[in-house]
């Protein structure tokens, strides 16, 4: 049977500035969603969050880029955002709209969204992750290294279903062009390339043995679209698991390391990517520090069973206490780079009016 796995996420109001979503927003999404479950739309769906981004997880049989599917999600962001945010003066509510009418397909009007479709396998286990206050190019890290590395990944080398590698497709947020790269030949590129996270976004990645959609991310930057700053483009990614694809396990080991990322306090800074429980799923230090949360399913005819919260362990403590000690770091930086990104990376700039200030008061240097 062939099943699509949708997960849309937007940032339509947050409670006590960006922290976290609404309980009543996810409330109301869940009526909807379960309504679309009873009148056949969808196979089945989960409403989480992360920080102040509400997520809607949900299986069909519409294939990817659907208008139904996709109008589902904008109509339910619009309503809650009429029903809940702005009766509540949500913080930033319906932020993340950023279009006045539904045209056909979600991408591009604000919400990231992440899809793949596939013939479910006699055993389909989903693994879902969903970051705040980051970028979509923050997973090309975990990426590389749950398909590309075998010090993080044994089965690339030791099971034959994965020893050819895997292809990542790439693409350059700014030209808005694509590129695939073969691993292990290509490594180096696909690195040269993906080691610049805030252009070169992985959006998807296949088994080179039989082309079998292994992951996808959502990869865009509002940004980018909206040509002002509306917040960073929190991202989420679905990755296929077991059998011939890397193992939970395997998948989960990228994120043992708190690796550093863009966004946190106003889309401005560098810090650490800490993965957390859903109950830790906020946003709080310095709006952060960068968080990702991690659900577990398992697919039975496109229903989801679970989900387990899969940083919801003591094997994780200590990547948190390395990500509270980095963030630590970070933080006696103050406005000093590399803690806050250089200027073309920033979302807030005062740096062209102080520039425009000073202007008259520029000197020619002395030669040094
Ligand atoms: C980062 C983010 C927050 C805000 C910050 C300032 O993605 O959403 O860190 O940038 O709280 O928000 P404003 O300018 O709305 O007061
Ligand atoms: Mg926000
Ligand atoms: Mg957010």
């Amino acid at each position: 049977m062939r099943i699509t796995v949708s997960l849309i996420k937007a940032d339509v109001g947050g409670l006590a500035g960006h922290v976290v979503v609404h309980p009543k927003l996810e409330e109301l999404a869940r009526k909807r969603l379960e309504e679309a479950r009873e009148t056949g739309l969808l196979i089945d769906f989960y409403v989480y969050h992360v920080g102040d981004d509400l997520q809607l997880l949900m299986t069909h049989t519409k294939g990817e880029n659907n208008a139904e599917i996709h109008k589902l999600a904008w109509d339910i962001f619009v309503e809650v955002t009429e029903k809940v945010s702005k009766p509540l003066k949500l913080y930033g509510a319906g932020q993340d709209l950023l279009k006045d009418t539904f045209s056909g397909n979600i991408k591009g009007m604000g919400p990231g969204c992440a899809e793949m479709e596939f013939e479910e396998r006699r055993s389909e286990p989903i693994l879902v992750f969903s970051a705040d206050k980051t970028e979509p190019g923050a997973w090309n890290y975990k990426l590389y290294r749950i398909f590309a590395d075998p010090f993080n990944t044994a089965g690339l080398i030791i099971d034959p279903a994965m020893h050819s590698g895997f292809i990542f497709e790439v693409v350059d947020v700014y030209e808005h062009k694509s590129v695939k790269l073969s691993t292990p030949e290509e490594s180096y590129d696909l690195l040269a390339l993906i080691g610049t996270p805030g252009r070169y976004v992985v959006k998807r990645v296949y088994r080179k043995s039989d082309g079998e959609i292994a992951a996808v991310s959502s990869a865009t930057r509002l940004s980018l679209i909206a040509g002002r700053y509306v917040g960073k483009d929190d991202p989420v990614l679905i990755i296929r698991a077991q059998h011939g694809f890397p193992a939970t396990g395997e998948v989960l080991e990228a994120f043992a390391f708190p690796h550093l990322v863009a966004g946190w306090m106003r889309g401005s800074h560098t810090g650490p990517l800490m993965p957390v429980p859903l109950r830790y799923a906020q946003c709080t230090r310095f709006d952060g520090p960068p968080r990702v949360v991690g659900l577990g399913f398992q697919l039975h005819d496109g229903r989801l069973e679970g989900p387990v919260d899969l940083f919801d362990d003591p094997a994780f403590e200590m990547t948190r206490r390395m990500a509270e000690e980095v963030a630590d770091y970070m933080r006696r930086h103050g406005p000093f780079m590399p803690h806050r990104l250089g200027p073309e990376e920033m979302e807030y700039t005062t740096l062209p009016s102080v520039l425009e200030k000073l202007k008259a008061r520029f000197v020619p240097a002395e030669a040094e």
